[in-house]
C-alpha cells in the first residue's frame, strides 16, 4: 500500500517520503492480536505530526513510521463483538499510521460515521471533539448556559470546542487573531467573536456580565494570566494546548483571591486504557452530530502527496479547522 513515512527529523520539508510499505496486520498496539481494519479514504493532520517530524512529541516511534493518528474510511474486518462491521463509514483513531491507504484502530476507537459527515470530516471528528468534551465537560464541569471563552477558536480544537459548547447549552465568546479567522469562529457556533490584539479580556468580562465560566486554552504563552482576570467567580481556566510557544506560570495567589481553577485536560494518556470512557464519549459526540451541533469544519484538503504543505499549513498559523489528506 502507499503511505508516508517520517524517515529522518529534520522538520515537515525534509522529513517525509512516499513509500510502498505493507498492509498492516488486524492488530493494534493498543489491543494487542485484535483492531479494526479501515480503508483510509481521508486522514486528519495535526500540532503533533508537525512535532513528530522533529522528534518533539512525547510519542517517538523507531524511524522510519508513519504517522498519522485520525482516520475517515470504510471498516475492511473488525473483531466480533465491535460496534462496527464491515463496510461500514467510520471515525477511527489508530494513533499512528494514519497517512496510509489502510490504518488499524483498537474496537473502542471506532466510531460509526454519521450520513451527514463525509470522510474528511471523519477524519476530523475524533482528536478535537473527544479533546472539547474531555476539557469541557469531564474536566471543565460546564454546565447549561454558562459562558466558555475559547482561544485560538478557528483552529482544530477550538473549533471543535464552540460546537461542543453549544451543544452542551453554553454561551460562546471565541478570541482569534486575524480578520479572516473570525467567520471559521461564527461558523463554528460562536455567539461573538473577540481579536486576541485587542482588549479581549476586559470585553469578555462585559460581555458575560462579569465574568465567563470556562476559559479553554489551547494556546498558552502571555494569554493565561489574562484567561484567569477574565474569569468570574467559581470560574475555570482549562489548560489544553501550548501553541503560543511558551508554558506559563501562574501564581495561585490569583486563584485564592478571585476563588477560581486552573485545571489541566490531557485527553491521550488519560483515555487510552480506557475503554468504557471511549465509547461514552463517542456516544456524546454522535449524539451532538445527530442534533447538528458537531459538524467537523475542514478548512484544507491535500493529497498525500502533499503532505508536507499540509504540515507547513498548520505550522504556520495558517490552519483553520481541521487539515486532512485525501486518499
Ligand atoms: N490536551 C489535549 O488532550 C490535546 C488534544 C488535542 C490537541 N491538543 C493541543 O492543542 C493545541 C491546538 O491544536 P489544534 O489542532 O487546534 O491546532 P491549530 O488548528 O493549529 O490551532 C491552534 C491555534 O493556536 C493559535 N496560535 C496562537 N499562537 C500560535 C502560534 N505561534 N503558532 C500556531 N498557532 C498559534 C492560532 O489561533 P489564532 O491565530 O487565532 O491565535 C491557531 O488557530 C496543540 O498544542 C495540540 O497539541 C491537546
Amino acid at each position: 500500500m502507499q503511505a508516508v513515512q517520517i524517515t529522518t527529523l529534520d522538520g515537515p520539508d525534509g522529513a517525509l517520503q512516499i513509500v510502498d510499505v505493507p498492509e498492516p496486520e488486524a492488530s493494534h498496539m493498543l489491543t494487542p492480536g485484535s483492531g479494526v481494519v479501515v480503508d483510509v479514504r481521508a486522514a486528519g493532520v495535526s500540532f503533533p505530526e508537525v512535532l513528530q517530524t522533529r522528534g518533539e512529541y512525547q510519542l517517538k516511534p523507531p524511524l522510519p513510521f508513519v504517522p498519522g493518528s485520525e482516520v475517515g474510511g470504510v471498516v475492511r474486518s473488525a473483531p466480533v463483538g465491535a460496534a462496527v462491521g464491515e463496510g461500514d463509514r467510520v471515525a477511527a483513531f489508530c494513533m499512528l499510521g494514519g497517512f496510509a491507504e489502510v490504518a488499524v484502530a483498537p474496537e473502542f476507537f471506532a466510531f460509526a460515521l454519521p450520513d451527514s459527515l463525509d470522510f474528511g470530516q471523519g477524519a476530523a471528528l475524533i482528536l478535537n471533539h473527544h479533546t472539547a468534551y474531555f476539557a469541557l465537560k469531564l474536566r471543565g464541569r460546564l454546565l447549561e448556559d454558562e459562558t466558555v471563552l475559547v482561544h485560538g477558536a478557528a483552529g482544530g480544537v477550538g473549533t471543535a470546542a464552540l460546537q461542543v459548547a453549544k451543544g452542551l447549552g453554553a454561551r460562546t465568546i471565541a478570541v482569534v487573531s486575524t480578520d479572516d479567522k473570525e467567520p471559521v469562529a461564527r461558523e463554528a457556533g460562536a455567539d461573538e467573536v473577540l481579536r486576541s490584539d485587542g482588549p479581549w479580556k476586559d470585553q469578555a468580562k462585559e460581555l458575560s456580565g462579569g465574568g465567563v465560566d470556562i476559559v479553554l486554552d489551547p494556546v498558552g504563552g502571555d494569554r493565561a494570566i489574562d484567561s484567569l482576570r477574565s474569569l468570574g467567580e467559581e470560574g475555570r481556566l482549562v489548560v489544553v494546548g501550548f501553541t503560543g510557544g511558551s508554558i506559563p506560570e501562574i501564581k495561585v495567589n490569583r486563584l485564592l483571591l478571585n476563588n477560581t481553577e486552573v485545571i489541566g485536560a490531557g485527553w491521550g494518556a488519560y483515555v487510552m486504557g480506557k475503554p468504557d470512557l471511549n465509547r461514552e464519549i463517542g456516544a456524546e459526540i454522535g449524539r451532538l452530530a445527530d442534533e447538528g451541533f458537531v459538524k467537523p469544519i475542514v478548512g484544507a484538503r491535500y493529497p498525500l502527496e502533499q503532505t508536507a504543505d499540509a504540515l507547513k499549513l498548520i505550522e504556520g498559523r495558517g490552519a483553520t479547522g481541521k487539515v486532512v489528506l485525501e486518499l
